[in-house]
């Protein structure tokens, strides 16, 4: 089942998530909806916040992207509960975009690889070392965990430059050609 993606400017992007807990009901049936869902939207990510729901877990499929970065081939994960342990002193700066900011694509410095912990969705835990764009990925839905949009990361002045499109983000008049719930519709 495809659902709506909550647009920036939504309370729910902005809140604290909670852990999900092992009796969370329909864990699998959730994330085959947010699989649907990312791929409806050709997205290479998305985080529960990001449907409406304040809980720590993600799912990414960045295979799409294996041509340019051979790191993305076959990067297909569901990350419940996870904690970055560490992250490379290195960073990259590369452009991104995000489902709950269509149209917005502005370049962001990351940490070149992580390593995570995180459970699947039989709560078996996982530690993991991630690299390149693929570490750029997890990183973007990691801080939807932590209530945070990629566009935070950005200098003021190209928030600024952005700003006629975060209003109608806001408002719900920006394209999408994906179902979304914009705060003002
Ligand atoms: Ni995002």
């Amino acid at each position: 089942m495809i659902l709506s993606i909550y647009l920036y400017g939504q309370p729910v992007l902005r809140e604290e998530t909670k852990n999900v807990p092992k009796d969370y009901p329909e864990l699998k049936q959730l994330v085959d909806n947010m699989f649907e869902t990312m791929y409806h939207a050709d997205g290479v990510g998305l985080a529960a916040p990001q449907v409406g729901l304040s809980l720590r877990m993600f799912v990414v499929d960045a295979d799409v992207m294996g041509d340019d970065f051979p790191e993305c081939k076959d990067f297909k994960r569901v990350m419940i509960n996870p904690e970055i342990i560490e992250e490379s002193e290195e960073e990259i700066t590369l452009e991104e975009g995000c489902l709950s900011l269509p149209g917005i694509h502005e370049k962001v410095s990351r940490a070149k690889s992580i390593v995570i912990s995180y459970q699947d969705t039989d709560f078996n835990t996982h530690e993991e070392k991630i690299e390149g764009f693929a570490a750029r990925v997890v990183q973007h839905e990691y801080e939807h965990l932590e209530g945070h949009v990629f566009i935070d990361n950005i200098s003021g002045i190209r928030k600024q430059l952005n700003k006629g499109k975060l209003n109608d983000i806001i408002k719900g008049t920006a394209k999408c050609s994906y179902r979304a719930k914009a705060v003002g519709k």
